[in-house]
C-alpha cells in the first residue's frame, strides 16, 4: 500500500465509511437513496462507468467499490484505488481482488506530484460532495486528477447536487441534515460551479444532470 501524509480532520468526516457500514451501503446509498431520494438510478451510474472505464484506470473514493465490481473492465485492467480512509481501500480491494488493484492512501485534496500521465482513466463517483469547497481543496483535486491522467485520458463521475438542484421536500431535509453532520459539503453546488471546477482543468468536458446528480466526463488533451 503506498501511503501520503493523510489529513486528519478529512478523515474524521469520512471515519462513516467503517468496514461494518460499507456492508450495507450498496443496499442503503445504491439501491434506496440513489433511486428514491436522488433520483438518480444506479444503473445509470454504472452505464457511465461502462462507457468511461478503461485499461489503466484509478478510482478515487471507491467507497465499496459496488461500480468497480460490476462495472465493464477492457480485458485485463490495471486498477488503482486512492482514498485517505484505508477501511474502503481494504474493503474494495478484497472484493475486486481478481483485479489485484494498487492501494493508495492519500487525501486527494493535498497536491502530490506521483502518478503523472499514469492512468488512462479516472472516477471520482459521489465523492465531490464530501470535500470542503474551501482553501481551494477542491481545485487542488481537479488539478490532481488533470495531473494523473495520460493525453487522451477521461476523467469521469457524478455528484449530488446542493440547495438550488431540483430536491423533494425529503431529499431536501437530508441533504440539509448531512451538511450539519459534516458528511456532505454540497449547499451550494450546482452545475455552474461544477463546470467551474472542470473548466480550470479542461477544454474538453460534459455535464448532464438527473435527479439532483450531476454526471460529467471530461477528456486530457
Ligand atoms: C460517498 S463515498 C463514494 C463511494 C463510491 N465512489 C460510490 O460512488 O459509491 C466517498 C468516498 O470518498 C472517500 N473520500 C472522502 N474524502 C476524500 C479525500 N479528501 N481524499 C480521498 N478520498 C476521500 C471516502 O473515504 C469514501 O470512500
Amino acid at each position: 500500500m503506498t501511503k501520503f501524509p493523510d489529513n486528519e480532520a478529512a478523515l474524521e468526516d469520512q471515519a462513516y465509511y467503517r468496514p461494518g457500514r460499507l456492508r450495507f451501503y450498496d443496499i442503503v446509498v445504491l439501491r434506496l437513496s440513489n433511486s428514491l431520494l436522488w433520483r438518480c438510478p444506479t444503473s445509470e451510474l454504472l452505464r457511465h462507468y461502462n462507457r468511461n472505464v478503461s485499461a489503466k484506470h484509478l478510482d478515487v473514493g471507491p467507497g465499496s467499490g459496488y461500480y468497480l465490481d460490476h462495472c465493464r473492465f477492457p480485458e485485463t485492467p490495471s486498477v488503482s484505488l486512492l482514498d485517505l480512509n484505508p477501511s474502503p481501500l481494504e474493503f474494495v480491494s478484497r472484493r475486486i481482488s481478481r483485479y489485484m488493484p494498487q492501494k493508495i492512501v492519500a487525501d486527494i485534496c493535498e497536491p502530490f506530484a506521483e502518478f503523472k500521465g499514469s492512468f488512462t482513466s479516472v472516477a471520482l463517483n459521489y465523492v465531490m460532495h464530501c470535500l470542503p469547497d474551501e482553501d481551494g481543496r477542491r481545485e487542488v483535486a481537479f488539478a490532481n486528477i488533470r495531473r494523473f491522467l495520460a493525453p487522451g485520458g477521461v476523467f469521469f463521475g457524478s455528484t449530488i447536487l446542493g440547495d438550488r438542484a431540483p430536491h423533494s421536500v425529503i431529499s431536501r431535509r437530508i441533504n440539509e441534515k448531512y451538511n450539519t453532520m459534516g458528511a456532505f459539503y454540497n449547499k451550494n453546488d450546482s452545475v455552474e460551479r461544477l463546470k467551474e471546477l472542470l473548466s480550470a482543468e479542461f477544454e474538453d468536458y460534459e455535464v448532464k444532470l438527473r435527479g439532483t446528480v450531476a454526471l460529467f466526463t471530461a477528456t486530457a488533451t
